[in-house]
């Protein structure tokens, strides 16, 4: 059966996760929706699908519409994934999964109290040099994750305290789940240093973190917007072991790896990820398999960034894990 996936959010992303649908066997994007019709309309025509609208309840009441994709700002993802599990569809919902721990905690009970599947999009998951770390170094001791951006423009929607959450909150999801899925463990408790240094908004626009996790592994972040350092470039890993070390440079795409005593070994990846992930989320579908990455991801990468906004405001380490019982 083809399943019928109707996109809400026909901006930047929106347009991406279309394009990454129309090869895919067993999917197909037939309704577009966005507050401005005009985007809806373009890229409807641009992917032949049904109907453009820029009604959302249009969406959700469409018995024929199987699959959502929810590729709108931050603050209305909780509000659509909750309206969608509970019209039956199943979600693929861009990062984050929503601005606060309890709307996470929500729509994680909306989801399995409908039955419906959720899946968060962490492309950077599907990076291939993320997957040879975790080959070449399977039980970590320490994992340090650095993403440093351009400076993001004061007036972009994204470092809106009520629309976007400012970047550490919108690009450290990213970075948290992937030390997440490097450590192999869940996060129990985060000391973090920051503050709003600079942006006009107030949201905190550069933070490091540490974070223990639950296997004992250590986790360091370092996640900002003062400017991308050329040298090791905006995406940066380092993952150790006893007498071993992984180093991801140029956006993860290089990797050397170094056992004491022998000559460091390169390895050249790309920058994969749209692709795989929608086609993961159709092949979980079809199959009725649990979403390779699902609510409780989108949760924990949450909590790892809004625990470390919590721990910055009391000076406190602050828990994650035990936020979950
Ligand atoms: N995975 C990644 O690498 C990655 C990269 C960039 C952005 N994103 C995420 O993708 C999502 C969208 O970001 P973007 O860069 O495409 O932003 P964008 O501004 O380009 O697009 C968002 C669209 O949503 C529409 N919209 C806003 N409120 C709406 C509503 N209530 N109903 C319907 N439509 C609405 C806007 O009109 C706009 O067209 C965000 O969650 C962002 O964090 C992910």
């Amino acid at each position: 059966m083809t399943l019928r996936a109707a996109l809400i959010g026909c901006g930047g992303l929106g347009k991406v996760h279309a394009q990454m649908v129309q090869p895919l066997e067993g999917m197909k994007m037939v309704a577009f929706c966005d507050v401005d019709g005009a985007s809806a309309e373009q890229l409807c025509r641009e992917f032949q699908g049904d109907y453009a609208t820029s009604d959302v309840e249009r969406i959700f009441s469409d018995p024929t519409i199987q699959v959502v994709y929810i590729c709108t700002h931050h603050d209305t993802h909780a509000p659509f994934c909750m309206r969608a599990a509970r019209a039956g569809k199943h979600i693929m919902v861009e990062k984050p999964l929503a601005l606060t721990t309890e709307e996470c905690v929500e729509i994680g009970r909306v989801v399995e109290a409908t039955g419906t599947k959720l899946m968060t999009a962490f492309k950077m998951r599907y990076f291939d040099m993320i997957l040879k770390v975790k080959e070449l170094i399977p039980n970590p001791l320490m994992v340090t994750m650095q993403m440093m951006d351009n400076r993001w423009p004061d007036d972009m929607w994204a470092n809106d305290p009520v629309a976007g959450g400012g970047n550490v909150l919108s690009q450290g999801v990213h970075s948290c789940d992937i030390m997440r899925f490097v450590a192999g463990s869940d996060p129990v408790s985060v000391y973090a240093v920051g503050q709003n240094y600079y942006q006009k908004t107030g949201v905190i626009d550069n933070m490091a973190a540490v974070y223990r996790f639950a296997n004992g592994v250590t986790g360091n972040l370092v996640q900002g917007d003062s400017n991308c350092p050329s040298l090791v470039s905006k995406f940066y890993l380092q993952v150790f072991a006893e007498n071993k070390s992984a180093t991801l440079s140029d956006r993860l795409t290089t990797l050397t790896y170094q056992e004491k005593g022998k000559d460091p070994v390169v390895y050249k990846g790309s920058e994969t990820g749209f692709q795989e992930e929608n086609r993961d989320f159709v092949l979980a579908l079809q199959a009725n398999r649990p979403m390779p990455i699902d609510h409780r991801d989108g949760l924990l990468a949450t909590l790892m960034i809004l625990q470390g906004f919590q721990s910055i405001a009391t000076q406190q380490p602050q828990p994650i894990l035990s936020l979950l019982a």
